[in-house]
């Protein structure tokens, strides 16, 4: 079966670190009630720097970490839902601020928290109609322009940043599932304003330009979805969890990996996680978690992984690979 192989990785966090004792001088919080209902310590914040800006840097790290050919990318794809613009899409900012060919298909990708997931899969198939083409795909998010940093039960939990991995077609094992639930009641985020069309009875909106949801429903469905990927995958690979060397999902909190890796009864130890220095950066999540297992020499070739995604849709999605 015509699969992927990561051929590279990379990553950006900005350099502004806030630590839950920094969070505490904002809202009342502390440091033990974060650390102990999310696994988070800190986090990177964005300081002039927007989705694209990071973007550029995790996807050149990527390209130039193995040396990467920038004439063979043919796809590029930034997965966020915090970009800069409407329009242009990040991906081309990406396209040109490095010198990739033109005639690339560059797009972005809003599936939330599942955004790379979607993004990934969507670049294998993109690569079944390039042959010898790769494919950059990023997850990049600057949520702390869409938190309201008066919330203490939901600014306390994300962060900002951008991951990238490059990517070739091959022939591996390579599964995919994806749901959708569609609401905006569980999370939501409001960011686009309605300037308003003179011919219409209607006017213009402000709405609220920032992330809300209820944490207590967000925790049940994703411990649900995760459960409900890695059944399918392993399905559909006719695999044992014990042929899977690491479950790298949406890094939103650490009770919920801890809850999912218990039900399905794997151990925890297999389940990588780097939220507590990165706290939840939605799509970049996972490339980043990947980057950092890289660098960590834990990604070997041949090993086998699960990726899962869940979050605002709400929307999950999961991926059965070798690296
Ligand atoms: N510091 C101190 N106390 C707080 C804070 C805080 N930062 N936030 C909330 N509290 C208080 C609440 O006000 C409440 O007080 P009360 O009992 O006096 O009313 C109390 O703590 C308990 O609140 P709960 O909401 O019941 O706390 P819970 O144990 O459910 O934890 C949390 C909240 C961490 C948000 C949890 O529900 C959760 O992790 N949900 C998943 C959310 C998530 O990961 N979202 C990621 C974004 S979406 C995505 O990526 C998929």
């Amino acid at each position: 079966m015509t699969g992927i192989e990561i051929l590279s990785t990379g990553s950006y966090l900005p350099p502004m670190t806030v630590t839950n004792d920094m969070m505490s001088q904002i809202v009342e919080t502390d440091d033990e009630w974060i650390s102990s209902r999310s696994g988070i310590r800190s986090r990177h914040f964005a300081d002039g720097e927007d989705t694209s800006d990071m973007a550029v840097k995790s996807a050149r790290e990527a390209l130039e970490s193995n040396n990467i050919d920038r004439s063979r990318i043919g796809v590029v794809i930034v997965a966020t839902f915090t970009p800069d613009y409407m329009s242009p899409s990040i991906a081309c900012i990406v396209q040109g601020k490095l010198g990739l060919p033109e005639d690339v298909i560059a797009f972005d990708m809003n599936g939330a928290c599942s955004g790379f997931i979607y993004a990934l899969n969507t670049a294998r198939a993109l690569l079944l109609t390039r042959p010898g083409k790769l494919a950059l795909v990023v997850g990049s998010e600057t949520i702390s322009k869409v938190t309201d940093f008066a919330e203490r039960s939901t600014c306390v939990l994300f962060g900002d940043g951008s991951g990238a991995v490059v990517v070739g077609s091959a022939e591996n094992e390579y599964y995919f599932v994806s749901g959708a639930q569609g609401t905006t009641e569980t999370i939501h985020c409001a960011g686009v304003r309605n300037l308003g069309n003179p011919f219409s009875e209607n006017k213009a909106t402000q709405p609220m330009h920032a992330v809300n949801m209820n944490g207590r429903e967000v925790f049940r469905f994703a411990v649900e979805s995760i459960q409900k990927c890695v059944k399918n995958l392993l399905a559909q690979a006719n695999l044992k969890a014990e042929d899977i060397s690491y479950f790298v999902c949406h890094q939103a909190n650490k009770r919920i990996l801890i809850s999912a890796s218990s039900k399905l009864g794997i151990p925890a130890e297999k389940f990588f996680m780097n939220l507590d220095h990165v706290g939840n950066t939605s799509a970049a999540s996972i490339p980043i978690a990947l980057d950092e297992m890289e660098k960590q020499g834990i990604l070997k070739k041949g090993m086998k992984i699960i990726c899962t995604g869940f979050g605002g849709g709400l929307v999950y999605g999961g991926l059965l690979f070798t690296v």
